[in-house]
């Protein structure tokens, strides 16, 4: 039920407070320390949703006796959130209280409230006490540096401060009644951790009074004087008042919806989740900041606290990809600007070029929690920090797909080519030779499970060659294309022409002997642990690793989540078709899916496989993840969104990416009867629709042509302008030819 606009998020807390309803107000970059020594936080900033009505004197309190109706209403298409509320007080007096908030997609740093009260069945007096709330129990706390009241033009402020990384936050809060007939008493008040408006006056039974709030906030990460933009930016927010605000608001999301939409007929859950993931996709990312990107809970919720991980690339990048561009070049100008925090990791490490944080926040610097309580309440060491090497692959897999995707040269020269060697330098010193092919040992892969100095992990051998062949590829692009500023750059970062074919040579030898015929091995070694059958173990009310306990899993091959197939999925034009169908039955077997990431992705291979029902299953199985409730406290999991996006686009659609163009191929579920969606692709847009499994057609707008075909086919011109169709013979899918009506 959060509200958010990538700059903030705001938890879908009620506005009165209630014991199990945490208010929170993230802001996307605003971290600080408990002490001097611990890692990075996302800090709560003050609560602009806090309201409390009095009727005849009593507090409105959201005690279950006294409630008659309590509806909360997110509208996913328009970005609001709507909370309805009748209460019955003393005396049997009821009073109905609105609250519709909003956080805008339009403009980052607006955040509006309206609050609609109305007696049912008395005349009596009315107050709303509406403010800025500061969590007093939140950690890391904030240092309140000042408050102002009114009467002053610039309405309450709030001034506060980070204790360890000095960032200042001012939030700025106006509020007036819509005026009618009634006459209200205005004041505001200080107290310890509020700081509230009071409005209060005599209200007859079935009157409704209106209060519209307008809230801006700013920080010290915006500007030099967050004090001065807050309090002007409030005037303009009270001069395009509240349905001025509103329409913006909602052309925005209208705006984003056009291309982020997924339909499906026929199946209204699937539907539902969709529209949900979109949803949460649209509020976590900010096109306009280039220093931040969205983080595992994005911004509703304090689990990983607000660390950003390879989810940002690898899972939520490709939704913004191919729909909103803008915000995906922000995330990867993100990894850009911790590129300096990155080669020092590597550099602490022994290593050349850059590896990022595997939880990383603002400077690059690794946040990973060195131990973390495992639920039987034991010291567990955590050694993703120092292994999880493959994030630099991520942050590569996605520059290039962005760039590929887009024709975004402009990037490539600016960040995208530096990313690119960067992380492949980082492998080429990574790499150890022996006999003249290359490994990479004392890794942890994916799945988690494994974290002991795991060696020759498949996916990160795959991933490096990938990296590294990437980057050699984009630096042949510039020379061709871009000499003079290839030239520019080889300056600035010391690059010689030497080093790109290194990169090739590297990428051609790295190990991939755990590939077989028919199967994939996750690691050396991997097949000699012990097998386990994981079905034995259902129903689990704890994930395996804490069943079995850490040593027992790590001697067996319980797989945590998406690994080896994770491979099969991004890499499947390197695997035969016989390897991809053992390789993902196998580990079907032995995943248990411990991370939010995992399922979509074998829902995702088992769609192109045309397993349908298992596809459907994990599908399924990703889509409740956070509208089932389960754990979704902690924040939503973005990551698994993202996921639910690429399982129906390039699973149960069929999409595969190339350097040439798009080819596809659908295996729809029986019961989607239809599945529309569209992908930004160069200067055009796509709009594919598939029809019963039976015809795909794709309409091409934009500027220009693109080469589009069917999976397995060779690609096919297409202009703007145009639509295509193919039909399904009953075996396989046609060529496209053009649509006549
Ligand atoms: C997963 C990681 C993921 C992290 C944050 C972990 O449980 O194993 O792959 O990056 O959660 O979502």
């Amino acid at each position: 039920m959060s509200v958010g606009n990538g700059y903030l998020g705001t938890r879908g807390s009620l506005e009165g407070q209630a014991p199990a309803s945490d208010a929170a107000t993230l802001v996307a970059g605003v971290y600080d320390r408990i002490s001097e020594e611990s890692i990075e936080e996302l800090a709560v900033v003050p609560d602009w949703v806090y309201t409390q009505v009095y009727a005849f004197e009593e507090k409105l309190a959201t005690a279950p006796v006294s409630i008659l109706r309590q509806v909360r209403t997110l509208d996913f298409k328009k970005g609001l959130f709507f909370r309805e509320w009748r209460h019955r007080g003393r005396n049997n007096r009821v009073t109905s209280v609105r609250f519709l908030r909003f956080a805008s997609l339009a403009d980052p740093h607006a955040l509006v409230e309206r609050i609609t009260i109305m007696p049912e069945n008395y005349r009596g007096s009315i107050s709303v006490e509406t403010g800025l709330r500061i969590c007093r129990d939140c950690m890391p706390g904030l240092e309140i540096t000042g408050k102002l009241v009114h009467p002053n033009r610039n309405g309450l402020t709030v001034e506060a401060r980070t204790r360890f990384t000095g960032i200042t936050i001012v939030e700025t809060q106006k509020s007036r009644v819509v005026p009618g007939f009634i006459s209200a008493e205005h004041g505001s008040r200080v107290n310890d951790f509020d700081i509230v408006e009071d409005w209060s006056w005599i209200g007859d039974a079935g009157q409704i009074v209106t209060i519209e709030k307008f809230i801006s906030i700013f920080t010290s990460r915006d500007g030099n004087n967050p004090l001065q933009a807050a309090h002007r930016h409030l005037r303009r927010l009270e001069g395009r008042g509240f349905n001025g605000l509103l329409r913006d608001h909602v052309a925005a999301w209208e705006e984003r919806w056009r291309t982020a939409a997924i339909t499906v007929a026929g199946d209204e859950e699937a539907q539902h989740s969709l529209n949900f993931a979109a949803y949460h996709l649209i509020s976590a990312g900010n096109p306009g900041d280039g220093r931040v990107s969205v983080s595992a809970r994005s911004l509703t919720g304090s689990i990983y606290k607000g660390h950003i991980f390879w989810d940002a690339e690898m899972y939520i990048l490709p939704f913004f990809i191919y729909t909103h561009p803008p915000t995906a070049r922000a995330m990867l100008m993100y990894r850009y600007h911790t590129l300096a925090g990155a080669r020092r990791n590597a550099a602490a490490k022994g290593y050349r070029g850059a590896l990022f944080a595997w939880e990383s926040t603002g400077s690059g610097a690794d946040m990973t929690p060195a131990a973390v309580l495992d639920p039987k309440g034991e010291i567990v060491p955590v050694l993703s920090g120092k292994l999880e090497h493959h994030i630099d692959a991520a942050v590569a897999y996605a520059t290039w797909s962005y760039w590929n995707a887009t024709g975004d040269d402009g990037f490539l020269l600016q960040a995208g080519a530096e990313l690119m060697v960067e992380t492949a330098r980082f492998w080429e010193s990574r790499v150890t030779q022996k006999g003249g092919v290359y490994h990479i040992d004392g890794v942890e892969g994916p799945d988690e499970y494994h974290d002991e100095d795991v060696n020759d992990n498949f996916y990160t051998n795959c991933a490096a060659a990938c990296n590294l062949r990437r980057s050699a590829r984009v630096i042949e692009y510039l020379k061709e294309n871009h000499p003079i500023e290839l030239a520019r750059l080889q300056e600035r970062i010391d690059l010689h022409m030497s080093e790109p074919d290194q990169w090739h040579r590297i990428a051609a030898g790295i190990y991939r002997d755990m590939e077989t015929d028919s199967l994939i091995e996750q690691f050396a070694g991997y097949f000699s642990l012990e097998d386990i059958d994981i079905r034995e173990f259902e129903p689990r009310s704890a994930p395996i690793d804490v069943v079995l306990g850490h040593k027992r899993t790590v001697a067996s091959q319980v797989v945590k989540q998406a690994d080896a197939v994770l491979a099969l999925y991004l890499l499947e034009e390197e695997f035969t078709p016989e390897v991809i169908r053992q390789s993902f039955a196998y580990y079907d077997r032995r995943t248990a899916h411990g991370s939010s990431l995992s399922p979509s992705i074998y829902g995702l291979v088992a769609a192109r496989l045309g397993l349908m029902e298992a596809a459907m299953r994990y599908f399924r199985l990703a889509s409740r993840i956070d509208m089932t409730g389960g754990n979704a406290a902690g924040g939503i999991h973005v990551a698994a969104l993202g996921g639910l996006w690429q399982q129906v686009i390039m699973g149960f659609a069929g999409v595969r990416i190339k350097r040439e163009g798009i080819s596809l191929f659908p295996h729809m579920p029986e019961k989607w009867q239809r599945l529309g969606f569209s992908l930004l692709w160069r200067k055009l847009r796509l709009e594919v629709e598939v029809e019963n499994g039976r015809h795909v057609t794709v309409a091409v707008a934009g500027k220009g042509e693109c080469s589009l075909g069917i999976h397995g086919r060779p690609l096919q011109a297409m202009a703007a302008g145009r639509k295509y169709v193919s039909l399904w013979s009953g075996e396989t899918w046609e060529e496209f030819t053009p649509w006549q009506k």
